[in-house]
């Protein structure tokens, strides 16, 4: 299956109710092209050197079961908890909270920058939860994650503009603000060890006056 066949029709993942159809169509999707200049410097056999200016296009696109291991596997080395390899891609091949959510990736040359899953948790609040943001360790720190959950962020936004993304924290919360989301006040959090974040920031009255839910963990 190409990437392009991946679109996903009819009846969402969440359900058959009315509010689930409405949600369908959010998970019909258009590629987006993220263009993120590269310089090149090459020097000419004579030594001048010419500089160009590439434009390396990445993808933002749904996940397609031929991405589904290495997609799992971005994460290995912090969510393994001591299973083997073999154990840790069982586990999330089965796991009936991954089944429930829809992945996303970024992708360059076939390469899979990054990927992250979006559960429908409150459709007539237009709530969405953003899970398992994981890249590859060897392509950390190049700015992945972040294009990964600004794409994400506008897909949805450009088809449902009230859309509100709410996310647990297991790293600093820096990395998840400098993206738009803000930590819900100290009384609002239900576990110490992980913070619960929304996007847009000012959606966080919307908690604190109760017209949200705060998310269980997902
Ligand atoms: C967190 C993660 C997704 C970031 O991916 P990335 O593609 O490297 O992210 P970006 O390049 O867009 O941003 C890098 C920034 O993330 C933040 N960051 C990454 N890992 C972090 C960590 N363990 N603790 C705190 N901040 C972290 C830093 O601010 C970093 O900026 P720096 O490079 O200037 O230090 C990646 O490190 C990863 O896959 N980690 C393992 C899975 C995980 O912990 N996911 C987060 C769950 S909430």
């Amino acid at each position: 299956m190409r990437a392009s066949d991946a679109g996903f029709t009819g009846i969402s993942p969440f359900g058959y109710g009315q509010s689930s159809l409405r949600f369908a169509e959010l998970w019909n999707y258009r590629t987006a092209e993220i263009p993120a200049p590269l310089l090149i410097v090459r020097l000419a056999s004579k030594g001048r050197a010419f500089v160009t200016l590439k434009v390396k296009c990445m993808q933002f696109r749904p996940a397609i079961p031929a991405d589904m291991d290495r997609i799992y596997m971005m994460g290995f080395d912090v969510w393994a908890e001591g299973s083997n390899e073999d154990e840790y891609l069982s586990g999330c091949r089965n796991s009936p909270k991954y089944a429930q959510g829809k992945w996303f990736v970024l992708e360059h040359d076939q390469e899979l920058l990054s990927s992250l899953i979006v559960y429908s948790l409150d459709p007539e609040n237009s709530v969405f939860g953003i899970g398992s943001i994981a890249t590859p360790a060897q392509s950390r720190r190049q700015g992945h994650a972040s294009t990964l959950v600004r794409a994400t962020v506008e897909h949805f936004r450009r088809q449902r503009p009230d859309a509100r993304f709410t996310l647990y924290s297991d790293i600093s919360s820096e990395f998840y603000e400098r993206l738009g989301f803000a930590k819900l006040p100290q009384e609002l959090q239900p576990y110490a060890d992980s913070t619960c974040m929304i996007h847009p920031a000012d959606a966080v009255g919307l908690l604190e006056s109760q017209q949200i839910r705060v998310p269980k963990y997902f």
